[in-house]
C-alpha cells in the first residue's frame, strides 16, 4: 500500500526543562537535543517503519538541517522525489517539562513553500498512491487544493487537522476520515468538547456536514471513533510518560498504515494506541518502530 504524505517536515530543537517557561522568566535547561520533527514528517516516517511504501510532497532548506533529514528519508526508503530544496528549513523550538508535557514554537521556513503548484507539481504521486495523508502545518490552501485534488482522482483522504486552524467546508466535507483532537474538534466544529459526550457531539456535526468518518483523539483519555452507524471508544496505553511529543503524529500514522493493510477501523485504532503509547515513552517525535506485525501481537494480547 502506498501512502501520500502532503505535509510539514521540521527539525525539533528540544530543550529538556524542569518547568516551561513563563513570560518574562529565564530557565536553564538541562539538556538539548536536535530531532527529525514536523508533522508531515513524523507521521510519514512512522508509515513507513510501520511498512508501509511512502512518498512526500513537502519542502526542506537548502541547510544542514535539509541534507539530514534527506539522508535519513533515503535510508529508510520514503519516496523523495516531491520534496523541493529551498530556503531554510522549518523548525521546532520545543520546551519538555518533567512530565513529558511540552510547548512549541515553530518557524515554519521551507513549508511556507509547498503551494498548490507543488501539488500540480507531483500530480503522479497523487495517482500513484492509495490514500493521502495530510495535517495543517503548511500552507491551509494547500491542503484545500491538495483534498480536492486528491478527491477528483478518487483518492481515500485523511485530515489530522493539526495544529488547529480554520479550514474551509468544502475542503472540510471532502475528507473521508478525519483525526482531530479535542481542541481541533471544537474549533472545527464550534461546540465545546470537555468530555466524550461532547467529543461525540461534535464529531456528529462534522459527519452531518458530510466528513466520512471522525476519530477523535483525547491523548491519555484514549481516542473514539463516530460515524453514521457508530461510536467506538478505546482507552489509551497505561505507559509512563518520556516524552509525548509526536504521539498524535504515530496514532495517525498507525491508523492510516492499518487500515491500507486492510484492518477494520477498530483494530486499527487500537494498533494506533499501541504505537503512540510506544511514542509517548519515548523522547523524540520520530522514534524508530518496530513493525506492524510486532504491534499487531500486541493487540491481539490486550
Ligand atoms: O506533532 C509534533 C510536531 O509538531 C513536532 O515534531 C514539531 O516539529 C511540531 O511540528
Ligand atoms: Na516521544
Amino acid at each position: 500500500m502506498n501512502v501520500l504524505v502532503i505535509g510539514s517536515i521540521n527539525m525539533d530543537l528540544v530543550l529538556s526543562v524542569k518547568e516551561i517557561v513563563k513570560p518574562g522568566e529565564t530557565t536553564t535547561s538541562t539538556s538539548y537535543t536536535t530531532n527529525f520533527g514536523g508533522k508531515g514528517s513524523n507521521q510519514a516516517v512512522a508509515c513507513r517503519h510501520l511498512g508501509a511504501d511512502v512518498s512526500f510532497i513537502g519542502s526542506v532548506g537548502t541547510d544542514e538541517f535539509g541534507d539530514a533529514i534527506m539522508e535519513n528519508y533515503d535510508q529508510l526508503g520514503i519516496e523523495t522525489s516531491g520534496i523541493l530544496k529551498e530556503g531554510q528549513t522549518g523548525i521546532a523550538m520545543i520546551q519538555v517539562n518533567e512530565v513529558g508535557e511540552n510547548s512549541i514554537v515553530l518557524v515554519p521556513g521551507a513549508n511556507h513553500q509547498v503551494s498548490k503548484a507543488e501539488i500540480d507539481r507531483h500530480r503522479s504521486l497523487i495517482e500513484a498512491c492509495d490514500v493521502v495523508l495530510m495535517q495543517l502545518e503548511i500552507p491551509i490552501e494547500t491542503v484545500e487544493y491538495g483534498i480536492d485534488q486528491a478527491k477528483a482522482l478518487d483518492k481515500k483522504v485523511v485530515l489530522n487537522p493539526a495544529p488547529a486552524n480554520e479550514l474551509s467546508r468544502e475542503a472540510l466535507r471532502k475528507v473521508d476520515l478525519l483525526t482531530p483532537n479535542e481542541i481541533e474538534l471544537a474549533g472545527l466544529s464550534g461546540l465545546p468538547v470537555h468530555d466524550l459526550e461532547h467529543a461525540e457531539a461534535a464529531a456528529k456535526m462534522l459527519l452531518d456536514e458530510g466528513v466520512g468518518e471522525v476519530v477523535v483523539t483525547l491523548g491519555r483519555h484514549g481516542s473514539l471513533l463516530v460515524t453514521k452507524e457508530e461510536s467506538f471508544y478505546v482507552e489509551a496505553s497505561d505507559v509512563n510518560v518520556g516524552d509525548t511529543t509526536g504521539a498524535g503524529d504515530a496514532y495517525n500514522a498507525a491508523l492510516v498504515t492499518g487500515l491500507s493493510d486492510g484492518l477494520p477501523i477498530k483494530q486499527a485504532m487500537k494498533l494506533a494506541t499501541r504505537v503512540a503509547g510506544y511514542t509517548v515513552s519515548v523522547k523524540g517525535a520520530q522514534p524508530e518502530l518496530s513493525s506492524m506485525t510486532h504491534f499487531l501481537k500486541q493487540v491481539e494480547n490486550d
